[in-house]
């Protein structure tokens, strides 16, 4: 199989670290110092998680050459879907793209949502289920932020990203991959109320409860353990070493974090791609879009092993090794 397409959307509005320090007691320089975030984007007011995606959607059906109408399957990967409850995401993508015979399905594992989209949408082209399908990485993440909370606020960003998978008789594509869950962490990133545990009320807005809580340094060290063991995993999964890396692609969550994961596994800091200090945490459009911009800068060479890595909520993460076509 091949990626045959990619393409992504980050807003238009981009909120430097000054803005956000006019908002919680926080500043530019301790946002930069420990996330190595400078500014992310914020979705307009009319703006969807859906508007995003099919933004990244067109721009990677295009670069593929695939209309819409051929499409067998739309994968949504988000956590902050158009509608809480129902439908899918992935069913507005559809209809707004034009993808009457696609199957359309949204998949929540949050920050890690893009590998687990990407290892399932490649299981139906490798078994010849499927000859077009579409995977996105969508998130308009600040919605569900808490504009109080400085411990949370000045991480997250919005965007999108996408790829398309088609079979080809060239070698490439999905070598292996590792996706991992400890939901005993659920409480270290979480939005406690707006499910059936905490149905919406009157109390759980004014408790604040709809916006996501962390507990940071939990996650962190969760991260910082996570993100290179799986690396390893996948890579051994596949007969290979981090020697044979061409390309890293961790989630872009903060700066701290893969830089430990690159000290922890002896990667070369050139072979790793970082967009973070732009967009900030964008959740599952992260790795996507970070693949795109790798891709147009020249980093992604034919036959390059390329290896995508995120971790999240859940807590769950999730490690692809990919060999990018000749
Ligand atoms: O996709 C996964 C998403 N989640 C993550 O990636 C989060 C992983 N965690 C982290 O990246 C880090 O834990 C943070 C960046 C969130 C926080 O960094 P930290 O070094 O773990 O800071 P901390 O939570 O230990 O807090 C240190 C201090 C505290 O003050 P005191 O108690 O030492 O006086 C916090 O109140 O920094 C304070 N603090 C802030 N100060 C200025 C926390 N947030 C801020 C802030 N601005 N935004």
């Amino acid at each position: 199989m091949r990626i045959s397409g990619w393409g992504k959307y980050l807003p238009a509005r981009v909120m430097p670290n000054s803005e956000v320090a006019e908002l919680v007691d926080t500043s530019d320089e301790w946002i930069r110092a420990r996330t190595g975030i400078r500014e992310r984007r914020i979705a307009a007011p009319e703006e969807t998680t859906c508007s995003l995606a099919v933004n990244a959607a067109r721009a990677a059906l295009d670069k593929a050459q695939v209309a819409p109408e051929d499409l067998d399957l739309v994968l949504v990967a988000t956590c902050t879907p158009d509608y809480a409850n129902m439908p899918a995401t992935a069913s507005l993508v559809q209809h707004a793209l034009g993808a009457p015979r696609a199957a359309a399905v949204d998949m929540n594992a949050v920050c890690s949502g893009f590998i687990y989209a990407l290892a399932t949408g490649s299981q139906f082209v490798a078994t010849g289920a499927y000859k077009n399908v579409l995977v996105i990485g969508a998130e308009v993440f600040t919605r569900i932020l808490d504009w109080q909370d400085r411990s949370t606020c000045v991480l997250f960003g919005d965007g999108a990203g996408a790829v398309v998978l088609q079979p080809t008789n060239q070698p490439g594509g999905l070598i292996s991959f590792v996706l991992g869950s400890d939901g005993a962490g659920a409480c270290s990133l979480y939005v406690p109320a707006g499910g059936s545990r905490q149905p919406a009320s009157a109390d759980s807005v004014a408790d604040r409860a709809h916006y996501v809580k962390m507990l940071g340094r939990d996650v962190f060290r969760f991260a910082t353990r996570v993100l290179p063991d799986s690396v390893v995993e996948a890579l051994a999964a596949a007969s290979m070493t981090t020697d044979d890396i061409d390309v890293l692609i961790p989630h872009q969550a903060n700066t701290r974090i893969i830089d430990h994961a690159v000290k922890r596994l002896h990667v070369d800091a050139s072979l790793v791609f970082s967009n973070v200090e732009r967009y900030g945490n964008t959740s599952a459009a992260s790795i996507p879009v970070a693949l795109c911009e790798a891709i147009e800068c020249g980093m992604v060479r034919p036959g390059a092993t390329v290896v995508l890595s995120g971790f999240g909520a859940g807590l769950s993460w999730g490690t692809v090794v990919w060999k990018w076509h000749a």
